[in-house]
């Protein structure tokens, strides 16, 4: 088991998320973070964190948003680990905004 950072965060990046996780599995991506599955130890502590709602356990990251768990795993080790908070990217979305443009199919 893992957890997975989804679409979400693409472009948003709050890296609240980072700062709670106990292990670093957290890996820095251009535009958005990602989880190694194999540091991951399933503890839940970024789920609630991230304003957006992008971190899912994998057994529930949505349909739209299954490829993330292939892609957590491939891309989190190309990046530095992240444990410090930085201020969000210039287009991170509000969560109602996130919801509106999954509404629309964006
Ligand atoms: Fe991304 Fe949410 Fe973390 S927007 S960086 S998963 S707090």
């Amino acid at each position: 088991m893992t957890y997975v950072v989804t679409g979400r965060c693409t472009n948003c990046k709050y890296t609240d998320c980072a700062v709670t996780c106990p292990v670093s599995a957290f890996h820095e991506g251009p535009n958005m973070l990602y989880i190694n599955p194999n540091t991951c130890i399933d503890c839940n502590a970024c789920v609630d964190a991230c304003p957006v709602q992008a971190i899912f356990r994998d057994a529930d990251v949505p349909a739209r948003y299954a490829d993330y768990l292939n892609i957590n795993a491939e891309q989190a080790p190309k990046f530095p680990e992240i444990i410090d908070k930085k201020a969000p990217l210039p287009t991170a979305k509000t969560l109602d905004q996130v919801l509106a443009a999954e509404e629309q199919n964006l």
